[in-house]
């Protein structure tokens, strides 16, 4: 079967032939409907983030998958559920972290992330994946699950930022997103919609007319830019942000969450940057994160429970938002445009099989 994986010293995915996965015991075969793309994989293709599987030179990409159960293999699934894979398996047999149902808090070494470190992902016509890291969807989610696994990323965040505020009385008003890629416009669009919040920023640094400046515009968020508006000077443009969620990955970016936030507020940060020195007030920033109650979250990954309260989500994000930002859904015969790296790309999918209701 066809899949898309990146063999090691290259830096572009090809198509590559691999064997049908067989299911074992309390596994089942997965047909493959769709994957997105994200920033991650861009990061591991340049070779900034990811691993190969032990002993193998080429890596199987893709973690945001969607699929029809084709073979149930005995299991309590039925042939024709669809569903979505989480992306963390332990690496050598269970570990208190996933028998706790808390992969997503595994220190490394105690994971591999399919797709991502040291186990193929579902960039492939078939997979076979244990029932227990499955989540069934409704049918009528089939076309854009592939959205749940990075929406479920920023339900743990959020979880985390939230459960850091919750020894007082925390009333947000206003947050900011830092980053315009796929993972800030979904994030942007959950605060939108959650209505918890007076203000909403999007941080990008993009010149107009540009499509991820007008989604943000059309959610009712403002577009900051952070030629003009550096971070840390966020709160003397627009007062101090409550709640900020990096999606960056530009590390300079952590510290000036720090100045960016308003009293008591929180960050909540999602970047993977490559190693990167650069100067800081470290003594400034220390007192200014005490004196005023500031918190900073670090994220990675989550499980089963953030990826149903994910799929709740989805249905709750506006049509016209998600129009707008899943830009393409290729074939197998041009998935290399779900890899293009330009402006007009926001969101894309490789479609391995079309989805036909039973
Ligand atoms: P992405 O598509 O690459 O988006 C990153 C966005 O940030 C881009 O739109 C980029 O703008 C913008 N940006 C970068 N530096 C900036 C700066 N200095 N000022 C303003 N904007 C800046 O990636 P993504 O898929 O949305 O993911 C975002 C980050 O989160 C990545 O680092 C990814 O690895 C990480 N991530 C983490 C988790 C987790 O579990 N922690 C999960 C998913 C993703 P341009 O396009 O104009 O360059
Ligand atoms: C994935 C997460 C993963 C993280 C770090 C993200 O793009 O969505 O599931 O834990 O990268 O590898
Ligand atoms: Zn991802």
């Amino acid at each position: 079967m066809d899949a898309i994986a990146v063999r090691k010293g290259e830096h572009e995915p090809s198509v590559i032939e691999v064997p049908k996965p067989e299911p074992e015991a309390n596994e089942v075969l997965v047909r493959t409907l769709r994957v997105g793309v994200d920033g991650t994989d861009r990061e591991l293709l340049e070779g900034g983030h990811g691993e190969f599987p032990a002993g193998e030179d080429y890596l199987v990409l893709g973690h945001e998958a969607v699929g029809v159960v084709e073979d149930s293999n005995g299991t309590e699934y039925d042939e024709g559920d669809v569903v979505v894979p989480t992306v963390r398996r332990p690496p050598n047999g269970l570990n208190r972290y996933f028998e706790r149902g808390e992969p997503d808090m595994a220190p490394e070494g105690e994971y591999s992330e399919r797709g991502i470190v040291g186990a193929h992902g579902f960039m492939a016509e078939y997979f076979t994946s244990s029932t227990e890291y499955l989540v069934k969807i409704p049918n009528e989610q089939a076309p854009l699950g592939f959205l749940i696994e990075p929406i479920s990323i920023t339900e743990k965040a959020l979880c985390h930022a939230y459960a850091s505020r919750s020894a007082f009385e925390w009333e947000p008003e206003s947050a900011a997103v830092l980053g315009n890629g796929s993972l800030g416009l979904l994030t942007l669009a959950m605060f939108v919609q959650s209505s918890k919040f007076e203000r909403t920023y999007c941080v990008g640094r993009r010149s107009r007319p540009d499509p991820t400046v007008e989604i943000i515009e059309e959610l009712g968020a403002t577009y900051v830019d952070s030629r003009e508006t550096p971070v840390d000077e966020l709160s003397n443009e627009y007062e101090g942000m409550d709640l900020i969620y990096e999606a960056t990955g530009y590390a300079k970016h952590a510290f000036q969450t720090i100045d960016a936030l308003a009293p008591n507020g929180v960050g909540a940060l999602l970047g993977v940057p490559d190693s990167w020195e650069f100067e800081i007030d470290g003594g400034r920033l220390h007192k200014e994160f005490i004196l005023h109650n500031k918190a900073l979250v670090g994220s990675v990954n989550s499980h089963i429970g953030h990826f149903e309260t994910a799929s709740d989500t989805l249905d709750s994000l506006p049509e016209s938002f998600l129009d707008s930002l899943v830009t393409g859904v290729y074939g197998i015969d041009d998935w290399e445009k779900a890899f293009a790296d330009d402006d007009t790309t926001i969101k894309t999918a490789v479609e391995f099989s079309a989805y036909e209701e039973r």
